[in-house]
C-alpha cells in the first residue's frame, strides 16, 4: 500500500526539537512538527544536492515534483531560479497558506510549557536570548511563499498546467525525495512517477533529475542504493535521467 503523506507521516519522518538545549527546572525539550524553521538545516542539505546537478548555474526554470511545502524551492528562488513546486499531499495543499502557530502552541503546551511565557534561555544562543516566536513563525504568517500546484501529472492538462506555471520554459524537472517515497519494493509506483516526469518534459534538452537519499537501515523509504536506482532507470529506458544523492551524481 502506498504511503499516505498526511500530517502524521510528515511529523514522524521529519520530527525536530523545538530548541537545542534543555533548561534546568523546565520540562524536556518538545518535538515540533514538519516545521519551516526547524527544517532549515535539511533545506540547506537539499539545496546542496541541487547545486551538484551538472550545469546548475545555467539552469533557470525548475519544476520540483514532491516538494512538500516548497522550502527548498523557496531557497532556490532566493538564488534567482524560477521554480514551481508540485505535490499531491492533501496535508500540504490544505495547510500551505496557514500559520504554524496553532501546532507550535499545542506542542509546547503538551510538553508542559506556557507558550506565552517561555524561558528566555531557549533562544538560538544562550548569551543573546531572543523571543523564539520572532523566528519560529514566518513574517508572512504562512507556511511557504512558494506556489504549490496539486497536479498529479497524470493527464495532458495536468502537465500543461505545470509547464504554464513556469512560462512554458522548463530547464529541469526534479523529483525531490519523491521516487524513493514509496513502500519498499513498489517499483511500479516509482516508475509511474518517473514516466509522468518524462511526459512532462517539453523537449530532450530538459534534464530530469531524481534526488534520493539511500539509507540501508530504512526499511520503508530510501531502500535502494543510487546504483540500484540507476540500474532500474536504465532497464526501463530512462538512461538520460540523472540520479542525485549525497554520494554524487549517477
Ligand atoms: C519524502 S517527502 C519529501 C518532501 C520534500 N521534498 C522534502 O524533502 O521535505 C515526499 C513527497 O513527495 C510527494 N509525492 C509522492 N508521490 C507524489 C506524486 N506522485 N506526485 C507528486 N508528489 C508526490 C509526497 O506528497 C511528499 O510530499
Amino acid at each position: 500500500m502506498a504511503i499516505v503523506w498526511d500530517k502524521a507521516t510528515f511529523d514522524t519522518m521529519y520530527t525536530c526539537t523545538g530548541w537545542k538545549w534543555g533548561v534546568r527546572n523546565y520540562p524536556r525539550v518538545p518535538r515540533f512538527h514538519y516545521h519551516w524553521f526547524g527544517q532549515q538545516g535539511m533545506v540547506q542539505a537539499i539545496v546542496d544536492r541541487y547545486q551538484s546537478v551538472p550545469g546548475f548555474n545555467s539552469i533557470q526554470d525548475i519544476a520540483i515534483i514532491g516538494g512538500g511545502f516548497g522550502w527548498a524551492g523557496e531557497a532556490l528562488t532566493q538564488l534567482g531560479k524560477n521554480v514551481v513546486t508540485v505535490d499531491t499531499s492533501d496535508y500540504i495543499l490544505n495547510n500551505k497558506d496557514t500559520s504554524e502557530e496553532v501546532e507550535l502552541r499545542a506542542a509546547l503546551a503538551e510538553t508542559g510549557f506556557d507558550p506565552d511565557n517561555l524561558p528566555v534561555m531557549i533562544g538560538p544562543d544562550y548569551n543573546t536570548p531572543v523571543d523564539p516566536w520572532s523566528y519560529w513563525l514566518r513574517p508572512d504568517g504562512k507556511r511557504t511563499s512558494v506556489n504549490i500546484l496539486g497536479e498529479d501529472l497524470s493527464t495532458t492538462a495536468s502537465r500543461r498546467n505545470v509547464r504554464q506555471a513556469l512560462g512554458n520554459k522548463v530547464d529541469v524537472i526534479v523529483t525531490e525525495y519523491a521516487i524513493d517515497s514509496m513502500d519498499a519494493g513498489d517499483d511500479a509506483a516509482s516508475l509511474t512517477l518517473v514516466e509522468r516526469c518524462e511526459q512532462l518534459r517539453p523537449n530532450p534538452s530538459c534534464t530530469v533529475v531524481h534526488i534520493i537519499e539511500p539509507n540501508p537501515s530504512d526499511v520503508v523509504l530510501n531502500v535502494k542504493t543510487a546504483e540500484e536506482w540507476r540500474t532500474l532507470l536504465d532497464a526501463n529506458g530512462y538512461t538520460d535521467h540523472r540520479i542525485v544523492a549525497s554520494a554524487g551524481v549517477l
